[in-house]
């Protein structure tokens, strides 16, 4: 039986490789994307069965009829990937409101649209797997070191998959993970890891057998502290 992915924010970065590996595995990808002609060519890149997806996370009201559109052509997701991101380099006094509250919505809010539609569906089918992507800057362990409105809103994607955990049946596993500081274009040049490396961990998240974790947070195959 084919298993059906999708993963948001597909069309570069962490996202591609995460689709990338997926696909390797003889997944079918949706991979998300809110450019769907950018979402299309990184598509046609990819070996394997990955059709772009349009995703916009940057208005619920939007995504929401986004996601029933995808399940009414597709009423069975298997894994899920909360991937997209933005990340503003503001601290407190400097940032502006409206980036604060748009970092929280595609960050945070669209994942809870994400689970919130799509669970129901793994929940009936007695399978599931919710990977979100989250960051050691949205660690209290590490003392959430990343600016302002990026730690606030990992923690509280973190927040969310363990929360989430406790309701799931043990059939849906989320689980939360830091992929490291890796070469994209949120992560720099300067970065030590690279795409490859990063989509390790998620792409085992993705893929876990019926006994394995949930409601937990990982950093390489490691278990990390919230
Ligand atoms: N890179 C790192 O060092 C690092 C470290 C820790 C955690 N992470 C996490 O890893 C994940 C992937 O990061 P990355 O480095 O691959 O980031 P990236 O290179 O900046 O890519 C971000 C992806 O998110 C998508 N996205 C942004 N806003 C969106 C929106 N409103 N609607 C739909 N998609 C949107 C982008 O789409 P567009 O192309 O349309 O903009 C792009 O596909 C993120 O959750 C990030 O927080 C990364």
């Amino acid at each position: 039986m084919t298993r059906l992915a999708l993963v948001t924010g597909g069309n570069r970065g962490l996202g591609l490789e995460i689709a990338k590996g997926l696909a390797a595995q003889g997944y079918k990808v949706l991979l998300g994307c809110r450019n769907l002609e950018q979402g299309n060519q990184a598509a046609s890149n990819i070996a394997g069965d990955v059709e772009a997806v349009h995703l916009d996370l940057s208005n619920s009201n939007i995504l929401r009829n986004q996601i029933k559109e995808i399940l009414s052509t597709y009423p069975k997701i298997d894994v899920l990937i909360n991937n997209a991101a933005i990340l503003i380099r503001d601290e407190i006094f400097d940032i502006d409101e409206e980036d604060f509250y748009a970092t929280m919505q595609i960050n945070l809010n669209a994942a809870f649209d994400l689970i919130q539609l799509i669970t129901p569906t793994m929940i009936k089918q007695n399978y599931g797997r919710i990977v979100n992507i989250t960051s050691d800057f949205g660690s209290f362990k590490d003392g959430l070191l990343g600016p302002v409105s990026y730690s606030v809103s990992k923690a509280a994607l973190n927040a969310l998959t363990m929360n989430v955990a406790r309701t799931l049946p043990d059939t849906v596993k989320i689980n939360s993970v830091h992929p490291g500081w890796l070469k994209t274009d949120m992560g720099g040049l300067d970065a030590p890891l690279s795409i490859i490396e990063g989509a390790e961990t998620p792409i085992w998240l993705a893929t876990l057998e019926d006994d394995g974790p949930t409601g937990l947070f990982f950093h390489q195959k490691e278990l990390k502290q919230w």
